[in-house]
């Protein structure tokens, strides 16, 4: 569960003050997918940084799990972080310097988690490149660099996959491929999603479409009611 209470964040640039998200409250229950819709600069990639704690708010308060995360010092905020968010890029952001194998590794060499290599190859496996363990980025294609950045993001198996665009630098099918992949991780192990997109076909395979006006919310709607674990696929 998710819970934004009164979230605002306004940023100093140029010398004038700008309110970028202005009183934003959203509840988000455990295994809800949502998309995230509005223009460009309406603050949707700042709601979710804010959510994934890679950022701060000038105030209100965002509560994961139970967590306030919000009041949580770098330490413990950075390995709360790698045990319940996966965060997915639009433009993938994967390390150049390593292998598509070597960047799943990160995460769960970080996390402490027993034989990760293991670990590591399996997911490259299910998100269909284990003929690519040792390719570097710039050898792989978009499609197939943003499958190694959803089994990064997945690999410890976060709750809460936090995704931006993530299919926004991908041509349809690629782009299909990515989302089917979503899907089933949001199918097989209840992980919560929140995506943001400018596409209003992937937005409506969502439960809950949320759309953000100059930093507010102007609608929230729900598509159908949240599918649980175990349901049939849409
Ligand atoms: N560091 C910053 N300093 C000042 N203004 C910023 C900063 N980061 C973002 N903004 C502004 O905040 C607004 C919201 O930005 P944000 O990236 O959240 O929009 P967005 O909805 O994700 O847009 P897009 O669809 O183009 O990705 C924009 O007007 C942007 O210019
Ligand atoms: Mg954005």
């Amino acid at each position: 569960m998710i819970v934004i209470e009164h979230l605002t964040m306004r940023l100093t640039a140029g010398g004038r003050t700008v309110t970028i998200l202005d009183d934003v409250s959203l509840e988000i229950p455990a295994k809800q997918m949502v998309a995230i819709v509005g223009p460009s600069g309406s603050g949707k990639s700042t709601l979710l940084g804010l959510i994934a704690g890679l950022d701060r708010p000038t105030s209100g308060v965002i509560t994961l799990n139970g967590v306030e995360i919000t009041r949580m010092s770098e330490g413990p905020l950075a390995r709360f972080r790698r045990a319940q968010i996966g965060y997915i890029f639009q433009s993938f952001h994967l390390i150049p310097t390593l292998t598509a194998l070597e960047n799943v590794l990160v995460p769960l060499e970080l996390a402490g988690i027993d034989r990760p290599t293991e670990h590591a190859r399996e997911w490259l496996r299910a998100v269909g490149l284990a003929d690519r363990v040792d390719h570097y980025p710039v050898q792989l294609s978009g499609g197939e660099q943003q499958r190694v950045a959803v089994a990064r993001a997945f690999a410890c198996r976060p709750p809460v996959l936090l995704a931006d665009e993530p299919t926004g630098n991908l041509d349809s099918t690629t782009g299909q491929q990515v989302m089917d992949l979503l899907l089933s991780l949001h199918r097989d192990h209840g992980t919560t999603l929140v995506l943001v997109t400018h596409d209003r076909t992937l937005a409506s395979l969502m439960h809950r479409v949320v759309a953000l006006r100059d930093g507010r919310i102007e609608s929230d709607d729900m598509i159908a009611s949240p599918r649980l674990v175990g349901e049939p696929p849409l």
